[in-house]
């Protein structure tokens, strides 16, 4: 079998141009090379994309068992993550995921509602009509407190302002190691130094808040839990998956709620839609829209695998440690399943497009599909419809929002907005 076509050059040739427009550069590759080409993302062997859905769904689905996360992956949050979801494997991963899961139960995310309510309300009563916000930022606040409340019952704006600088700091050492040459953790460099500090601070805020008395929380029920031979998880355990259920669970939410006021701003008439079923049962056009903005602008937009034996996916074989790129932002904006694929236009959602499954993939899939969808989609809903009750939301600026392509996808230099009351 041929081996699959290369973008040609190396690391070095590309850098200026990855670190430029890193999502054009990636669906440049593609849209001339087909749906698997090499990427040359650093030294060494070049990184595979994928993006077929086909070969989406055998890497995810069909043949996961083969695949696991990246040395790269690792190399970029492993510190922080530690042993958490995120990144553990095989046995490990599928028990503490049982684990974890009590927290998404639909009986639990009934009861989260409240606090998502109240949390936007108290947020939107802060807004004054006649200013200007970033609101992405807010959003990003907003999601924090309400994983912060739901999932670890922490009410106390000091813990959660703590958690959020310590967040902010290790989105930033993932910013400054992307796209440049690995260094070993112990070189002194700024990102290492600030990641030591911010674990240091989550590991704090989380020895105290287990010192809290049991609740019904699921840092409680993390420490309650006992595997077959009687063994509770280690304190180390619990401490990597309450950093990674901060990390996980409020940026990509954040950004899917500002992209969300965003396209509203810029289409009116969807907007419109979108408000005259507020006060209603049930908010159909408001489900279609947030499907179409993660179609545009999905926040985990690329994330990637390596092989631990040798596979063969879309149409070519690989050797074991082969690594592999999928991105929803370049599947996501291919013609061939979503025609005219730039425009937004939730009516596409109107009807369950006819189109590979794969072909959407927002929240990944197979036994690692995130963990905090209905979570995430029950949130973006709740806070959509309070703020939206509450105030209207311009742009401030007509430039163009571009999109930033970090650990997750967010408005470079944030989203300004102009905030209105209701009436006109
Ligand atoms: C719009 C919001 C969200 C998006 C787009 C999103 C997207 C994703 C994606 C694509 C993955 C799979 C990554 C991979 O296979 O490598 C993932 C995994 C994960 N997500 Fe989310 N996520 C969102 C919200 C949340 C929330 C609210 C939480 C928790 C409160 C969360 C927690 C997790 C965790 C723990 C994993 C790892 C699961 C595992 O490997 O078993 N996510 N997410």
């Amino acid at each position: 079998m041929a081996a699959p076509p290369t973008l040609p050059g190396g690391f070095l040739s590309h850098i200026g141009a990855m670190r430029k427009d890193f999502l054009g550069w990636l669906t440049d590759a593609t849209r001339i090379h087909g749906d698997v080409v090499g990427l040359p993302l650093g030294p060494g062997r070049p990184t595979i994309l994928l993006a077929h859905p086909d070969a989406i769904e055998e890497l995810l689905v069909r043949n996961s068992g083969s695949y696991e996360k990246s040395g790269q992956t690792r190399y970029m949050v492993g510190k922080f993550l530690g042993n958490g979801l995120v990144l553990s494997e095989g046995a490990e991963h599928a028990k503490n995921r049982r684990l974890v899961q009590t927290a998404f139960h639909p009986s639990k995310l009934e009861g989260y509602t409240a606090a998502m309510v109240v949390e936007t309300a108290r947020l939107a009563d802060g807004l004054a009509p006649g200013t200007t916000v970033d609101i992405d930022a807010a959003m990003t606040d907003l999601a924090l407190r309400i994983v912060a409340r739901t999932l670890f019952g922490v009410d106390a704006s000091a813990t959660t302002a703590r958690v959020g600088e310590a967040m902010r700091a290790l989105e930033g050492v993932i910013q400054a190691r992307f796209l440049s040459l690995p260094l070993p953790s112990w070189v002194p460099t700024p990102a290492n130094w600030r990641e030591a500090r911010a674990v240091d601070a989550m590991k704090g805020i989380v020895t105290e808040l287990l010192a809290r008395p049991a609740g019904d929380d699921l840092l409680s029920r993390l420490a309650a839990a006992r595997d077959d031979d009687g063994a509770a998880l280690p304190a180390q355990q619990i401490i990597d998956e309450a950093i990674t259920l901060f990390f996980a669970g409020h940026e990509t939410t954040a950004h899917l709620l500002g992209w969300t006021l965003m396209l509203l701003a810029q289409h009116p008439a969807v907007e419109d839609e979108v408000r005259a079923e507020l006060d209603g049962p049930a908010f159909p056009a408001l489900d279609r829209v947030l499907h179409e903005t993660m179609r545009l602008y999905p926040p985990s937009w690329v994330f990637d695998r390596s092989s631990t034996e040798p596979v063969t996916v879309g149409g070519f074989s690989f050797p074991k440690g082969q690594k592999f790129y999928l991105s929803a932002w370049v599947t996501h904006r291919d013609a061939r399943w979503f025609p005219d694929p730039e425009r937004f236009d939730p009516e596409r959602w109107r009807t369950p497009p006819a189109i590979p499954k794969y072909a959407y993939f927002p929240f990944g899939g197979g036994p690692r599909v995130c963990i905090g969808r209905s979570f995430a989609m029950l949130e973006a809903r709740q806070i959509l419809v309070t703020l939206l009750r509450a105030r209207r939301f311009t742009l401030a600026s007509d430039a163009p929002v571009v999109p930033e392509a970090s650990a997750t996808l967010r408005p470079k230099g944030g989203l300004k907005m102009n905030v209105h009351g209701l009436s006109p």
